[in-house]
């Protein structure tokens, strides 16, 4: 559904929100349940258009897809396809995940080439150069990458960073591979931790996730598993700094708070009171807030994918604040049009000098990915006067419900088919 985001600023969030299950482990899990010809199920599930993609691509390639309210049933079956499209591909990068669980199963995948986003170049070569160190060859012609391997061999590999999705992917190959995988340099996201807690509900020996040290042991799964994902962090960062540019008040429950505690002991730097608690945590605004220093950083440092929604608090904040993006290379497209919005905010390279001003105002604006999109609206709420957000489907991609959620606790926002 696409359409605009109209909001009217100035209202204090109030209220309890619930999170939905991860966006980033989700799709990892589905991915996943390629490894196996038994019934997987994942529990949990938020229906976003992500995981419809992804439900694309499994059905396209040969998969049995079922999904009920917040269950997803899914059954690889003997034989699927062994191609992801163009088509669905660049809808969703993450689709490459079906690379390792193919390579594994059937010593054979193509997927289309993921184009870069808004946000950088997103290569892939950490996951094919891990790919042909376990002995798969590579080829890529057409705009596909295919991948063979008679037989794939466990060894240690290694990655130049922690690459989320490469850790993943190789995670899922090596269940394919010849005795044990150790994988250096790991990323130790929470959802990689999902996803080996997925794996071992199936039979297979992982060990080591969340540890830049990561050992699977080889042997495809002959069972399924049942398995409901965790709940979202970067959902529940946003809406703790929602409830904060709006100097209002949120219990985030469905989230284990310790997910997201670095963004949340920084979002208190500034001066947001954040209480954790066994369901998730409280948090409350604050009057005045102070400048910080910001710099994202592969987990558990500070997440990327809050990185545009903190530069909206920051706008807020008496003095002046510096956010490094160490992440990915280009992600501050959005900056200007928080400009647009009475933000003082000047790029340099990887830094955003950001200027603390009185106050925001509305205006139209465009959201160019997913977590800008949900900053701009983050803005809207704390701006005085109407803002529309365009472009709001990079938003649907990740948030559930998203305006109902926040009409929940008080904002005034709509959304206008355009
Ligand atoms: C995952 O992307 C998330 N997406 C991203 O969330 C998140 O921002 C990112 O991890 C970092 O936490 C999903 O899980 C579906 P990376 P991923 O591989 O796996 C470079 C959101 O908003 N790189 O850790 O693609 C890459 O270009 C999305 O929900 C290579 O150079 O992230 C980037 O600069 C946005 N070569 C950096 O590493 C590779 O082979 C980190 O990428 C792989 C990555």
């Amino acid at each position: 559904m696409e359409g605009k985001f109209v909001i009217e600023g100035g209202k204090t969030l109030a209220g309890r929100l619930e999170v939905s299950g991860a966006k980033n482990s989700v799709l990892k899990l589905m991915a996943a349940a390629l490894l196996t010809p038994e019934e997987c199920v994942i529990r949990n599930v938020p229906r976003i258009t992500d995981v419809e993609t992804m439900a694309e691509v499994l059905l396209h390639l040969g998969a049995e897809v079922k999904w009920q309210g917040k269950v997803l049933r899914i059954r690889s079956g003997e034989f699927p396809g062994r191609k992801a499209p163009y088509h669905l591909v660049r809808k969703m990068r993450a689709s490459i995940l079906v690379l390792g669980p193919l390579v594994a199963r059937y010593g054979e995948a193509s997927v289309a080439i993921p184009g870069g986003c808004n946000i950088g170049a997103r290569k892939i070569d950490f996951h094919l150069k891990g790919l042909q160190m376990l002995g798969a060859e590579v080829i890529t012609e057409h705009g596909y990458i295919t991948v063979k391997a008679r037989r794939l061999k466990g060894r240690n590999i290694y990655l130049d960073f922690p690459s989320v999705g490469a850790t993943e992917n190789l995670m899922l190959a090596a269940v394919g591979a010849d005795g044990v995988t150790r994988i250096e340099n790991a990323a130790r996201e929470p959802e990689i931790q999902d996803l080996a807690e997925f794996l071992r509900g199936m039979g297979v020996e992982v060990h080591g996730a969340g540890t830049p040290l990561i050992e699977v042991k080889g042997g495809l799964p002959e069972r399924g598993t049942d398995h409901a994902a965790i709940g979202d962090r970067i959902e529940a960062g946003t809406f703790a700094l929602a409830a904060a540019v709006t100097r209002g008040e949120l219990d985030v429950r469905g989230v284990n708070p310790f997910h997201l505690r670095l963004a949340l002991e920084k979002m208190g730097e500034a001066g947001v009171e954040v209480e954790l608690h066994e369901e998730g945590f409280k948090v409350r605004g604050a009057e005045r807030y102070r400048a910080v220093n910001v710099a994202t950083l592969p987990f558990p440092g500070f997440p990327t994918d809050l990185q545009p929604q903190m530069m909206v608090l920051l706008s807020l904040a008496e003095g002046v604040s510096v956010i490094t993006e160490n992440v990915f290379e280009s992600r501050f497209m959005f900056v200007g049009e928080l400009n647009r919005m009475g933000c003082d905010i000047e790029i340099k390279g990887q830094h955003a000098v950001v200027r603390g001003v009185g106050r925001l105002s509305g205006a139209e604006v465009s959201a160019t990915d997913l977590r800008a999109g949900a900053a701009l609206v983050l803005a809207g709420l704390a701006a005085e006067g109407v803002t529309e957000v365009m472009e709001i489907h990079h938003v649907d991609r990740g948030y559930e419900n998203f305006e109902e959620k926040l009409r929940s606790v008080g904002a005034n926002i709509t959304r206008v088919m355009s």
